[in-house]
């Protein structure tokens, strides 16, 4: 069973790589406080943080990177704020359909449940998803009412749909919205939780926190991340 992927990648600054990063883009609230800025603020830095890190995760050859943009549960938030982050979201978007090389040779994927977004966002989700799909570089999926738990039970009811009595790993594995296993979680801003994200695929997740917010995360965080994990000896429970 092929479960865990043991496949090794590199490059010449690396000598170990992992396949797919997760990513939690936390502390944005925290680093626009701290300005006396709205929480929006906060958000908009941590967006062009996004579009950094994302090419550089293109830049070094990672297969897949996952962001955690919009949880499940951020419905919660005032809706000024709700407001703001998918204006947020529909500026990357329209930026990418303008202009195709924002995306470099990423493909744009989107996880989570459509249901409870917009139309004039989902149509620009769809677009960049297929203007994007034929780019060999990176997947960068972007989670957008995201929760890892939905993502579980929504594997397992299509399966039940399908007709399933019995289910196994590999089932659940083929049916979540990307793949299956996330080598490195990355949470900057202080926190040390996982927060519903990628439960499925953080089974044997190497985790790297670091007190730095969001909106001040560089390169070089990601680097030191990457060279932490280089070190790691990933055993997989044997
Ligand atoms: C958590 O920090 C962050 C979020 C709920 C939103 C993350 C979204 C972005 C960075 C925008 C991404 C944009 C694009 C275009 C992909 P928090 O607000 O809870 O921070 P706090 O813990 O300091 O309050």
């Amino acid at each position: 069973m092929a479960l865990f992927s043991k496949k090794i990648e590199t490059n010449d600054e690396f000598a170990v790589l992992p396949k797919h990063i997760g990513i939690i883009m936390d502390g944005n609230g925290r680093w626009a406080k701290k300005r006396a800025l709205p929480r929006s603020a906060g958000h908009k830095a941590g967006a062009n943080v996004f579009r950094t890190i994302s090419k550089e995760c293109e830049r070094l050859g990672i297969e897949n990177v996952t962001f955690y943009a919009f949880s499940t549960e951020n419905w919660k938030r005032p809706k000024e704020e709700v407001d703001a982050l998918m204006s947020l979201f529909m500026d990357y978007l329209l930026e990418a359909k303008s202009d195709m090389t924002q995306a470099g040779n990423s493909k744009i994927k989107f996880i989570g449940e459509r249901e409870g977004i917009s139309q004039n966002l989902l149509d620009l989700m769809d677009e960049a998803e297929a203007e994007t799909a034929p780019h060999t570089g990176t997947t960068v999926n972007l989670a957008i009412n995201y929760g890892g738990r939905q993502e579980i039970v929504s594997a397992v009811n299509q399966l039940i749909k399908e007709g399933k009595t019995e289910i196994t790993e590999d089932d659940i594995s083929a049916k979540i919205y990307t793949c299956s296993d996330c080598d490195l979680i990355i949470r900057p801003s202080g926190e040390q939780r996982l927060s519903n994200f990628l439960l499925w695929q953080a089974a044997y997740s190497e985790f790297w926190y670091s007190d730095v917010l969001w909106p001040d995360f560089k390169v070089d965080d990601l680097h030191q991340a990457l060279r932490e994990f280089e070190k790691r000896n990933r055993r997989f429970g044997g």
